[in-house]
């Protein structure tokens, strides 16, 4: 090779799993191995008592695992019986999974914007979507606030609202399991709180996995049926319509041992996150945490002027840092959605975002020189 040739630097991951798999040692490899030998892959003994760790871990009575986070929205929407004639507000600003459940369980998303400061569902939008509801002769059942990025939904707000209208909160904390609204976190806010255990997600597991979180005993009895094909007192009592979602025992097994160390991961995550405030603030319009709020920092999504984040995103890139668009379009503009009812109003802030926003790597195992040349890079790139 010619001495002189530039070496490319090293690429940075977006997310490091393999980091946390050396931080982990042989307890995930061997937590695996126990269940290789009992064989009881589904519904084995580790599920329940998953469950009981991560009630526990966020102070709800009960902790239902299921497939996906999808899936444990969907397990909640069919709980509560939401159907064809309902209406359910989502914010327009999220990931395409929050919208998707109300459609797939025949009832009818209504996009409600989101805040400018948090990027999380605006209440004053969410009673205009009621209003919008209406109007279209549909029955506002539900709401379903995303935590998004990592950061809670304003739920003392939204609260008072879906009382009024008479709303079911369903919490979409799966980007934000782990976060603290007014000291308390995720999981026991709202009536029913979905999370997800996507790899990616700030608690993850090696698959698909989710969970839904609630106080509600009725309600965790039919979802732990619904999660079984609907079943009744035993396997081929049929109850009630149901799918097959369950949490694998593996991926359970996996999920013990990583929330062993997740309050551990969090505190890292909070200290990246300052380390990007502290780096970046002066330059881009960083991420702000509303009173009273923690997050999880799935994401540290910073805001730049429309035009400019693809130069950022290819500077970036040439350096081996990759970067991430959480979300170029808001779910009212995409195909599928375009014929479903916005609030009143529009939703003029989910718009402005999705052409300003763009994510930088996080995750709890991010070493200071590394972060230390991603915050050079994105002030190199920002200056020109
Ligand atoms: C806000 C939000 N809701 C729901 C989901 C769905 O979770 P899963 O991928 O586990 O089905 C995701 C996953 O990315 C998400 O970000």
């Amino acid at each position: 090779m010619n001495q002189h040739a530039r070496l490319d630097p090293a690429p940075i991951p977006f997310i490091d799993v393999a980091a946390q798999r050396r931080r982990l040692g042989r307890s995930v490899d061997d937590a695996i191995a126990r269940v290789l030998g009992h064989c009881q892959f589904i519904l084995g003994p580790e599920v329940g008592a998953f469950e009981a760790d991560l009630a526990a871990f966020c102070g709800a009575r009960h902790a239902v695992t299921c497939a996906s986070g999808t899936d444990a929205l969907v397990l909640v929407l069919m709980a509560k019986g939401i159907g064809p004639g309902d209406a359910v507000i989502c914010p327009s600003f999220t990931f395409t999974a929050t919208a998707e459940v109300v459609a797939l369980v025949g009832a009818t998303p209504v996009f409600a914007d989101v805040e400018e400061t948090t990027f999380n569902l605006d209440p004053d939008s969410l009673r205009r979507a009621c209003v919008a509801a209406r109007k279209l002769g549909l029955r506002a059942k539900a709401v379903i606030p995303v935590d998004l990025f990592g950061q809670p939904a304003d739920y003392d707000r939204i609260t008072p609202i879906a009382e009024a209208e008479g709303l079911f909160v369903l919490d979409d904390a799966a980007q934000a399991f782990g976060a603290t609204y007014k000291n308390r976190r995720l999981g026991a806010l709202a009536p029913a709180t979905a999370t997800s255990f996507f790899p990616a997600k700030p608690l993850g597991c090696y698959g698909d996995g989710g969970a839904v979180l609630t106080d509600d005993e009725e309600l965790a009895q039919v979802m732990r049926s619904l999660r079984v094909h609907g079943e009744g007192r035993d396997k081929y009592d049929c109850a009630r319509i149901g799918l097959n979602g369950r949490l694998d025992t593996i991926q359970a097994a996996v999920l013990i041992e990583k929330l062993k160390i997740f309050p551990e991961e969090i505190v890292a995550r909070e200290r990246v996150a300052r380390r990007y405030c502290a780096g970046l603030a002066d330059l881009a319009a960083v991420p702000r945490l509303a009173h009273g709020s923690t997050s999880v920092w799935a994401q540290y999504t910073i805001r730049l002027p429309a035009g400019t984040r693809d130069h950022l995103a290819a500077a970036l890139k040439s350096q081996g840092i990759p970067t991430a668009i959480y979300y170029p379009i808001p779910l009212h503009r995409q195909r599928p959605y375009q014929g479903y009812p916005v609030a009143e109003g529009g939703a003029p802030v989910s718009e402005r975002l999705a052409g300003e926003v763009i994510s930088l790597p996080m995750h709890a195992y991010l070493d200071d020189a590394t972060q230390d040349r991603i915050i050079t890079a994105v002030r190199r790139a920002l200056a020109r």
